[in-house]
């Protein structure tokens, strides 16, 4: 554990997770916001999400202490037991991310994946470009080497589904983040800034 002598405050997240971090929330808002205006901003923007998400699986199994997924990720009955507690305001303090904390970051992960990847879908199908392209045809088209044939329209909904389903987890991430920051009276907002601490 990082804790230098006479600090008040330990390292908890490394620079890789802060970066990350922000940068996903600005990937993420940037590409709600702007929806397609600027294609090629969308997509390049999307990429670079796809591209911290793989980084940030890799440092799950690579990275400093608290990054590592072995160091976060419970059994669903430690959530559970967690979650009780939490709502009976006694819930175990954890220096990384707690155990509901973790489940959010998998489904956060996750959530971010798959709308990336039925981003590049509707790409190949309605623009033809993207590493999918020729690839994916739209259904009933004939295509000599497309080894998949999709509907247009379920990939549009599905990408708009997920937009959604994915902002509904942020507001649940956030408001998971307020309770336990006045619940053990930290910031964690702060701490995901300056990557510190306090020591208790
Ligand atoms: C698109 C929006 C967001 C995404 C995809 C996202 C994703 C994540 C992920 C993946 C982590 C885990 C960090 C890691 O170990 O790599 C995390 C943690 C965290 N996020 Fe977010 N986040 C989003 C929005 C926000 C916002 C708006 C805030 C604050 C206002 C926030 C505050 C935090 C904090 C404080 C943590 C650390 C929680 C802890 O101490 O366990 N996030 N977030």
């Amino acid at each position: 554990m990082n804790v230098p002598a006479n600090s008040s405050s330990i390292k908890v997240w490394d620079s890789i997770i802060r970066i990350g971090h922000w940068l996903l929330v600005i990937g993420f808002f940037t590409n709600y916001i702007m929806e397609d205006e600027v294609m090629s901003l969308h997509v390049w923007i999307g990429y670079s999400i796809v591209a911290i998400v793989l980084f940030r699986v890799l440092w799950g199994v690579i990275g400093t202490e608290h990054a590592r997924f072995g160091d976060f990720v419970r059994s669903p009955s430690t959530v559970a037991r967690y979650l009780g507690d939490l709502f009976r305001g006694r819930a175990k303090h954890y220096l990384g991310h707690n155990p509901a904390g973790g489940i959010m970051i998998l489904l956060l992960l996750a959530c971010m994946t798959a709308l990336a990847f039925s981003g590049i879908v509707l790409y190949a199908l309605e623009e033809n470009a993207g590493p999918l392209a020729g690839w994916v045809i739209e259904a009933g088209e004939g295509g000599a080497q497309a080894i998949w044939s999709a509907d247009e329209h379920f990939w549009e909904e599905t990408h708009e589904v997920l937009v959604n389903v994915m902002l509904g987890l942020v507001i649940i991430h956030v408001l998971g983040v307020v309770i336990s920051s006045r619940l053990h009276r930290e910031n964690l907002v702060r701490a995901m800034f300056t990557g510190r601490k306090p020591v208790r």
